[in-house]
């Protein structure tokens, strides 16, 4: 039988393996890893599915749709359950096209934002941004762009849903500029839109892509037409073709010249027009990614920054899904691979708990379904199942100390107490709060002068969620109260007698210890909580925290 990721191994590691250089650099080189960004019903589904259909890694329209089974669910918390239902196999699509090999991330898509979705995207290397035209900015891609702007991820945008009545184009470029503050530069421009959309004139290439409605077609199918002033244009729509004109003029005036660096710097970020469903726009978008975007990006570690193309396998785990099937108490922790050639069988070092362990039944995610891994490189994601001891944050390695960092956990803004119906299912509540608080689905405190717990979430749903998979998967009927805390901070100091002092003061009574240990204060209010800063100058209060 095949040995689990959890079984410790009393051999030592292997010698370091002999992987050829160029063999490395060659499949990073070729590596893209991109997540989705974008505000409910923007198209995200429909633009992953085009995308799959594309690289011929599926063959039917539908497929992820289909997975999508949440849209009429009875209630939010129904919705996130049947995601997370789904999304062990939706969750890391990987797909080859162009001799390239991409993995795209799902981010979470509901609106009650969690913290899940803030930790893929420290995954990735580049996003792409979906926004419905008739819409424009909305509150989600707000937010999770202010997350890629953290790490200065590199950003496409794509202006979904044309072969609708849109907002003015030139307007929602300013829009995406003042709200989102970053530099736009329009790759392709829209010829028209809604009934009367025409296509798009691509203006790096001079060339006009004829538009089509339905998605039977795939996109190579849609008829170019070279240079703006072909008289071919002239008869076949003169009064769009008139406008175009204009308003290439306008963009070329008042926007700025697509900028490789700066996008790479994350500051410029390319604009595609296009209608997902139709499948139009669609190759544009995938030709930008493996021509612009960047190949994996070299990983902080603490000690030193790692260089994907280096031959020792490291990787840290970024998301922990666990009881997907509640029979099985399987969790899978995500792991992005950061430098080398992961191999199936070989022995890795869990750096946080200091173990050696051989990973065989590995998964990795080809589009739709899990599959054994044979090998990964830097940008890949693999899945090692395990029974409770990875967590998110951790690294692993062929035996180097390397703690990757900038995998961030928030302070929560919402937070509950819990109680129990029946007391004596508080061995189980603990358990199960134990078990989620690991997996990230939410926070769980400890405060030290009493003995309920007190939960945290970046998101009220998260609560709901919680609630009821403690119900089905722990068998404990919780009940969440409203507590008087309006803030949590992580406490740290060098000084550790202050820290002693500090427990032991008055203050104390709002100190609690989260699910990794990691001290936090608990403030009832901002004015209680600046108050207790100046009282103690010898501590740190941190708004967010990494690993354990
Ligand atoms: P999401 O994952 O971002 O939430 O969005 P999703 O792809 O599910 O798309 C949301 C809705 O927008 C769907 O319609 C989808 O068909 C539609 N849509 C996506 N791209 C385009 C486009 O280019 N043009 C137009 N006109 N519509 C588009 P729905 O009615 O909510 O669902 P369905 O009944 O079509 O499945």
């Amino acid at each position: 039988p095949e040995l689990d990721t959890d079984a410790t191994l009393d051999q030592p590691l292997a010698v370091p393996r002999n992987v050829p250089a160029e063999l490395i650099g060659r499949e990073v080189h070729r590596r893209r890893t991109f997540g989705i960004i974008s505000h409910p019903d923007a198209g995200k589904t429909t633009l992953t599915e085009k995308l799959l259909l594309f690289s011929g890694a599926i063959q039917l329209a539908g497929t992820v749709k289909a997975r999508k089974s949440g849209r009429h669910a009875t209630s939010d918390w129904m919705e996130i359950e049947k995601q997370r239902g789904i999304s062990v196999a939706s969750s890391v699509m990987q797909f080859e096209y162009r001799d390239h090999v991409v993995n795209l991330l799902d981010t979470p898509g509901h609106q009650d934002f969690s913290e899940d979705t803030y930790r893929v995207l420290t995954a990735v290397d580049s996003a792409l941004m979906v926004i419905d035209a008739a819409k424009g900015v909305e509150t989600q891609t707000i937010k999770l762009l202010n997350v890629c702007r953290m790490r200065s991820t590199p950003i496409i945008t794509f202006m979904n849903k044309m072969d609708r009545e849109t907002r003015d184009p030139l307007e929602l470029l300013d829009e995406l500029e003042s709200v989102l503050d970053i530099q736009c530069a329009p790759v392709t421009w829209p010829i028209g839109m809604g009934k009367s959309f025409r296509g798009v004139y691509h203006l790096l290439r001079d060339e006009i892509l004829l538009f089509a409605p339905g998605d039977a077609r795939a996109d190579q199918e849609f008829e170019v037409i070279k240079g703006i002033n072909n008289p071919r244009l002239e008869a076949m729509f003169p009064r769009e073709i008139e406008q175009l004109k204009m308003e290439v003029e306008l963009v070329h005036g008042a926007s700025h010249p697509f900028d490789l660096q700066a996008f790479l710097a994350g500051t410029q970020t390319p604009v595609f027009f296009g209608s997902a469903i139709n499948n139009f726009g669609v190759r544009e978008i995938l030709n930008a990614l493996l021509d612009w975007a960047p190949s994996p990006r070299p990983r902080d570690a603490s000690v030193r920054s790692v260089e994907p193309s280096e031959a020792p396998f490291s990787g840290f785990v970024f998301k922990i899904q666990a009881n997907m099937d509640p029979a099985h108490r399987d969790r899978i922790a995500f792991l992005r691979v950061c430098s080398g050639r992961f191999e199936r069988g070989m022995k890795i070092k869990h750096l946080r708990l200091n173990r050696e362990i051989k990973v065989s039944n590995v998964v990795t995610f080809m589009a739709a379904s899990r599959e054994q891994v044979e090998e990964a490189y830097a940008g890949d994601i693999i899945g090692l199942p395990n029974h409770g001891n990875m967590q998110i944050g951790d690294s692993f390695s062929e035996g180097e100390l390397l703690q990757f960092t900038g995998i961030p956990y928030f302070a929560p803004d919402f937070f509950r107490s819990v109680r129990i119906r029946n007391p004596l299912k508080i061995k189980q509540l603990h358990k199960g709060l134990q078990q989620l608080g690991e997996e990230g689905a939410v926070q769980v405190f400890k405060p030290v002068h009493s003995g309920d717990l007190i939960l945290g979430a970046v998101g009220v749903l998260q609560f709901e969620v919680v609630a009821s998979r403690l119900l089905n998967e722990y068998g404990v009927d919780a009940v969440f109260e409203g507590t008087s805390i309006s803030s949590a901070r992580w406490v740290t100091s060098e000084d550790k007698r202050a820290i002693a002092d500090f427990e032991k003061s008055a203050a104390g009574h709002n100190v609690a210890y989260d699910a990794a240990g990691n001290m936090a204060y608990l403030a009832s209010s901002s004015v209680n909580l600046r108050h207790t800063q100046e009282r103690w100058p010898l501590l740190t209060f941190h708004a967010t925290r990494e690993h354990a």
